[in-house]
């Protein structure tokens, strides 16, 4: 039963206030939006849209995963439904939590140290993995704007190994037989990919934090650039291109949706924001909810307009709303798109790098990870340790791994974390019915479970060898509780 052992809330808002004083209530409904808004939007609407319409295809000829078509449109109602009901499971855990470290420490106070440490073993997936394919999805995005001012780079410099592997281009495969070799090993790396990760944490060492100023300039860019693709896209549309809705039916709007998930990811970080925020019960779901529906909104329209453009089969590529632009004839409007996702991503890059070493710091303080991970550097304040560790690793999956293969397995870690924090509000409703909720989620008893419900469904529209992943990256979690936090838990010592 110790491996249950529940950290009691009170320590962990009296270790927030050793920690800092308490925050200033200053963020209303309209700062959260902004803030959803900044996290939210990157590689996943301008880079997984694509394989999410068109499908995927192994590079042995077999079906990977089945296409949406034009029906994205459904696939992302589908998905802006079931965000919305973890949204707020998120938004009631962080009232009454308000701790740093997000999922991870509200498992820690609800399910009990084993679950929590799975949890933090598990928001690696949702932030480390994550990054990878926001980087590697950044870099295709770049190539194409080098492109367009006549810069070619060699493709063995910006492909990595698992993406020739997994393609079923004959030309992107066929590089494992032309790239130069080194001891006989074919030469493929995303340099483009694995530059910007440690352009990112070189700024995030300097002590770059996520401002509120900086982020709504990034709000204004993606929205310019994706009203730009919106408004030039839709004199482009043949409705030729809406036949047939739904080539796959539901299984295509479900397994589109389970990739595009990756576009949603990262509303769960603005829950840390509670403790900031005015009116809590009133301004926490308008913020949540908002933010979720104006990217939903804005989604709908991207896919309606992507898919009405071009053959939604023309999609499977890196960069599909440029691609979609390009083909279109407005090869110019195509860069300025490309720009706006880049620098689109180069922020969720920020956010992710900057959230994944405090998760570290959260649980090294806790006892679970080693006490080097949360050292902080004397001057600037920052876990320097964990952070240039964890850019050097997410860089070095930049410029190897897929980007399909790292939205799978991202998504599925995220959605699972999901789905516990909907199941940590329950158990808490009845653990602990008198605590004081400056947000409670209105009817409870049917939204969370059908939460539960909603992320195990999207869950399950992800290929096998994503849930195989998974299941080894949690085995091999569990084992190194036991070998460590189990002994080292401050928890569990007198
Ligand atoms: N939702 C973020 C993106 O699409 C992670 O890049």
């Amino acid at each position: 039963m110790q491996l249950f052992r529940t950290k009691p809330i009170e320590a962990l808002v009296e270790e927030h206030e050793r920690h800092g004083q308490s925050l200033k209530r200053v963020l209303g409904a309209g700062d959260l939006i902004m803030l959803a808004i900044g996290a939210v939007i990157g590689a996943g609407i301008f880079g997984a849209i694509g394989t999410a319409a068109a499908g995927q295809i192994g590079p042995d000829g077999v079906v990977v995963r089945y296409g949406a078509g034009p029906a994205l449109v459904f696939s992302f109602l589908l998905l802006g439904g079931a965000c919305a009901l973890a949204a707020l499971c998120y938004a009631e855990l962080a009232s009454m939590i308000p701790q740093a470290g997000s999922a991870y420490a509200y498992t820690y106070a609800t399910l009990g140290e084993l679950i929590a440490w799975i949890i933090g073993w598990d928001l690696i997936l949702e932030y480390a993995v994550g990054n990878v394919a926001v980087a590697i999805s950044w870099g295709d995005y770049f190539e194409t704007l080098m492109r367009g001012i006549g810069v070619n780079f060699p493709e063995w410099l910006t492909t990595g190994y698992r993406t020739a592997a997994l393609s079923s281009d004959p030309a992107v495969h066929g590089l494992i037989d032309t790239a130069p070799r080194l001891l006989g090993v074919p030469i493929l790396v995303n340099i483009p990919a694995f530059a910007i990760v440690m352009a990112v944490t070189w700024l995030l060492l300097r002590g770059a934090k996520e401002s509120s100023r900086a982020n709504n300039i990034m709000v204004v860019i993606k929205l310019v650039a994706l009203a730009l693709f919106i408004g030039v896209g839709m004199t482009a549309i043949n409705g030729a291109n809406y036949v047939p809705f739904a080539p796959n039916g539901f299984t295509g709007i479900h397994q589109g949706a389970a990739i595009v998930f990756f576009a949603y990811i990262g509303f769960d970080a603005i829950s840390t924001a509670a403790e900031e925020t005015k009116n809590p019960q009133r301004n926490l779901p308008i913020g949540i909810l908002g933010g979720l529906a104006i990217c939903t909104l804005i989604y709908v329209v991207v896919g309606a307009v992507l898919t009405g453009m071009v053959p939604y089969t023309d999609l499977a590529v890196a960069d599909p709303l440029a691609h979609a632009l390009e083909r279109a004839g407005y090869s110019g409007v195509g860069m300025i798109v490309a720009l706006g996702a880049a620098v689109s991503m180069t922020a969720v890059l920020l956010v992710f790098q900057y959230g994944q070493p405090r998760i570290y710091f959260a649980m090294a303080r806790d006892g679970l990870l080693p006490q080097w991970a949360a050292k902080l550097d004397p001057k600037l304040r920052i876990p320097y340790r964990t952070t240039l560790l964890t850019g050097i690793v997410v860089a070095l999956a930049s410029a190897f791994g897929d980007a399909a293969e790292t939205y799978d397995l991202t998504n599925i870690g995220t959605l699972f974390a999901f789905a516990l924090v909907c199941g940590g509000v329950l158990i808490l409703r009845v653990r602990e019915p008198a605590r004081p909720r400056p947000f409670k989620v209105p009817l409870v008893w049917v939204l969370a479970p059908l939460g539960i419900a909603a992320c195990v469904f999207v869950m399950i529209g992800l290929p096998w060898p994503a849930w195989e992943r998974f299941m080894i990256w949690l085995a091999a979690g569990v084992v190194l509780y036991f070998a460590y936090g189990y002994r080292h838990s401050k928890l569990r010592q007198p």
